[in-house]
């Protein structure tokens, strides 16, 4: 089972900081060089904003006890509560087992209880896994981004 709970900043153990750098997980994120101390910021600055942040769970029957481990983080940014829409992000170190799709499920039903409407992403091209779970959850392609690299630009 997955679940989702608001992050505090106990939640910040090692093997989230080791996830963040992880060049297989990190490479389609902004974070590189992720430390307890960004993480702290990182989460405050979510915190400050308004937004929502969670720890992503997964639940384990072991003889009948659950056992609860973090496997990963959510957020929801940028909420236009006129409109009813927010940024989802989303990164688990378990990768490909589902678990990703469970959790967006999850922000789904929070997102419905609390009134938004709409959720917008965007994602690397490349991150083919993600734009998998994606689509696979219902999402669609909205719009196009460009970009320009300046370093390599020929004049
Ligand atoms: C993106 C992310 C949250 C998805 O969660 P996940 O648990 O890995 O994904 P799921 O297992 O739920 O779904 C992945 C789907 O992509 C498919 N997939 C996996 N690798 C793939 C690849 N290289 N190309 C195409 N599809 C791929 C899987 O088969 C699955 O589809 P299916 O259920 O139809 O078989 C997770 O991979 C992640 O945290 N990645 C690192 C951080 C990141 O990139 N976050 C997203 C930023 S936009």
């Amino acid at each position: 089972m997955i679940a989702i709970e608001q992050i505090t900043k106990e939640d910040i153990i090692q093997d989230y900081i080791t996830a963040l750098n992880n060049p297989e997980i990190n490479k389609y994120l902004n974070t590189k060089e992720a430390t307890k101390e960004s993480i702290m910021r990182y989460i405050k600055s979510v915190d400050d904003s308004n937004g929502y942040m969670f720890k992503v769970i997964k639940y384990i029957d072991y003889h009948r006890h659950d056992k609860e481990f973090m496997i990963g983080t959510a957020t929801l940014k940028n909420i236009d509560w006129n409109i009813g829409s927010a940024d989802i992000g989303v990164m688990v170190w378990e990768l490909g087992k589902g678990y990703g799709s469970l959790a967006i499920l999850e922000i789904i039903k929070f997102c419905k209880n609390t009134g938004l409407i709409k959720l917008n992403l965007g994602v690397n091209p490349s991150n083919y896994r993600a734009i998998k779970c994606y689509k696979n959850l219902g999402f669609k392609e909205t719009e196009i981004l460009m970009e320009l690299d300046l370093n390599t630009h020929q004049d």
